[in-house]
């Protein structure tokens, strides 16, 4: 299968020239543009991004920038916790074994040796940096149960982990380093030089409105996931898949994005995001109910609510079509006031405000879109296809999660490869800040707004986009349904947003919602192509895993064939 390629490949050092060559020009090229040079650039402020600076920065002079407000992340919204191998009754094989079995025959097995081994270590470093981990009354850590491990293993602080580690990670890094943090600056195109190098990015200051180049010897891209492909997510609104599609646009392989996790209990409620109901309540015992007020998951799996993810979300939207009902219910009450108080007090207050008392009420639930297993493809260290350019957490297509990710080994892998990608730039002697020719660099910006224009920018709307992905791109899907998405959105995947003078809201808009169809196409595209159902991809007209066909990873590259790469590493 192959794809349109970009008009000029290589018409001069910078690639900034192609990248607009491609896009529709509706607007002026900024007058000015400010050049910046720095050794490493981190895009991204969620665990990844700040671990990457923390660790970058000891050598190198680091730059950080993100979308919005440095704590505007899905780590912030992480509830449940962080999984390593730390309790007396664990071992590094066991946490290996669980990710195997919930990754559905897809996981590189190397990556998760090397991130479940390295889970403890970093864990440590943690607590080096502030953490806090709920302790258990034996004074050690305090681990819950989640789906799909055989065991408890789960480190949190409360229910709001992801938070706790936000704060501390950003408290880190504020006070106790000189990296500059520049917020309200949107990822618009990744720099590269003809050599094919990663020379920066193009960023959009979303205050001032205006275009800024980041000159750098390295890019670490940890811009998180795409949920905001979906209507109904899990995912702040910033989750709009940027890293990847400015990755894929940049000609960097990307791969596995059939696989996209739908989380069995988000909150029944209209607000978006909807609230997550951490599977850490199931994890202390909370039920899962029909509208027979029937436990349906025993005897669907053995480990019943505890089920992977895509298994309890499956059964949900079973139970939900059956008993014609939007949602199905979570039965906490057994746990009682004050345990759920003490244990779970954001849940108990968001139910609360939504009317529901969890210690008596039934709290209405149902799947949600949670988290991107696919993204820019990397090695175990971070590398992406390009030299230059390292991904770290939801963006990147690791190999750590197969089909289907084991819960709460997220923030683990944005924690452990951000520190693999520090050591990495070590090894391959690459990050420090290229010299800036900056003239001839605004001169070739300047120089690409005679590109054509088309109307294809404007042609969609986020309600259509949202529409098209509850149809084509949900937890179950059929052939025709990703054939509608594909012939809508599929030329999304070869158009770039100008640069224009346009309001810096207005301009923001129009680049998420072209990321988002540009990842729903792509989406659609592996989700066609991948005729078998596995792990968190799940196909009505091909419900079976087919292991003689399947067990491997559909690799895109902009301009190029698709490649399909067993898990052993050879090529189709
Ligand atoms: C949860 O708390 O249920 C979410 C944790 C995760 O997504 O790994």
């Amino acid at each position: 299968m192959s794809q349109p390629g970009p008009a000029s490949r290589s018409s001069g050092w910078w690639r900034l020239a192609d990248a607009l060559a491609l896009a529709p020009v509706s607007g002026v090229v900024p007058a000015a543009v400010t050049v910046r040079t720095t050794d490493v650039l981190v895009i991204g402020t969620g665990i990844a991004g700040l671990t990457a600076a923390l660790h970058c920065s000891r050598d190198r002079d680091v730059t950080v920038v993100t979308k919005g407000r440095l704590s505007q992340t899905n780590t912030w919204y992480a509830q449940g916790g962080i999984a390593g191998a730390v309790g007396e009754h664990d071992s590094i094989e066991s946490h290996v074994a669980d990710t195997l079995e919930v990754g559905q025959g897809l996981c590189d097995e190397a990556v998760v040796r090397a991130v479940a081994g390295e889970a403890p270590e970093a864990l440590e470093s943690l607590l080096g940096f502030g953490v806090r981990f709920d302790l258990a009354e034996s004074g050690g850590v305090a681990l819950a149960r989640e789906g799909g491990h055989s065991l408890p293993r789960v480190l949190h602080s409360g229910d709001r982990t992801g938070a706790a580690i936000q704060q501390a990670l950003t408290a880190t890094l504020l006070e106790r380093s000189r990296i500059p943090v520049l917020e309200h600056r949107f990822l618009a195109e990744l720099l590269t030089r003809a050599d094919g190098t990663c020379a920066g990015a193009l960023v959009f200051d979303t205050v001032r409105g205006v275009y800024e180049v980041y000159l750098a010897g390295a890019v670490v891209l940890a811009t998180g996931g795409a949920g905001g492909v979906f209507r109904v997510t899990t995912n702040p609104p910033e989750a709009t898949g940027d890293g990847v599609a400015a990755a894929w646009r940049a000609g960097v392989e990307v791969a596995d994005l059939e696989f996209v996790q739908f989380h069995p209990t988000a909150l029944g409620h209209e607000a978006a995001p909807r609230f997550l109901v951490s599977e850490a309540l199931r994890g202390e015992g909370a039920y899962l109910k029909d509208c027979d007020g029937r436990r349906f998951m025993v005897g669907v799996h053995p480990l019943a609510e505890l089920a992977p993810r895509d298994v309890v979300s499956r059964e949900i939207e079973r139970v939900m079509k059956r008993c014609g009902s939007p949602h199905v219910w979570l039965d906490a009450r057994h746990l009682g006031e004050a345990h759920l108080r003490a244990r779970f007090p954001n849940i108990w207050a968001a139910c609360s405000e939504a009317g529901y008392d969890l210690s008596r009420d039934l709290v209405p639930v149902a799947p949600a879109a949670h988290y991107f297993v696919g993204g820019v493809r990397c090695d175990v260290d971070g590398r992406s296809s390009m030299p230059g350019l390292y991904v770290s957490g939801e963006v990147a297509a690791s190999g750590l999660h197969g089909a289907n990710r084991l819960a709460s080994n997220s923030l683990l892998e944005g924690l452990v490869f951000s520190r693999r990608i520090a050591r990495a730039l070590d090894a391959d002697g690459i990050g420090v800040a290229p010299d800036a020719d900056s003239s001839m660099l605004s001169k070739v910006f300047m120089a690409s707004s005679g590109s054509s224009a088309s109307g294809i920018v404007e042609s969609i709307t986020l309600d259509e986009l949202h529409d098209l992905a509850a149809a084509g791109l949900g937890m179950t899907r059929t052939a025709r349904g990703l054939a509608g998405v594909e012939a809508r959105l599929g030329e999304f995947t070869h158009v770039a947003v100008s640069c224009s003078k346009a309001d810096a809201a207005g301009e923001v808009k129009r680049r998420e919602l072209v990321n988002l169809a540009c990842v729903a196409g792509l989406v659609a595209r592996a989700a066609a192509m991948r005729t078998e159902s596995r792990g968190c991809h799940s196909r009505l007209d091909f419900p079976s895993r087919d292991d003689s066909r399947w067990r491997g990873h559909l690799v895109f590259t902009y301009g190029r064939e698709t490649r399909f790469v067993a898990v052993t590493g050879e090529e189709d």
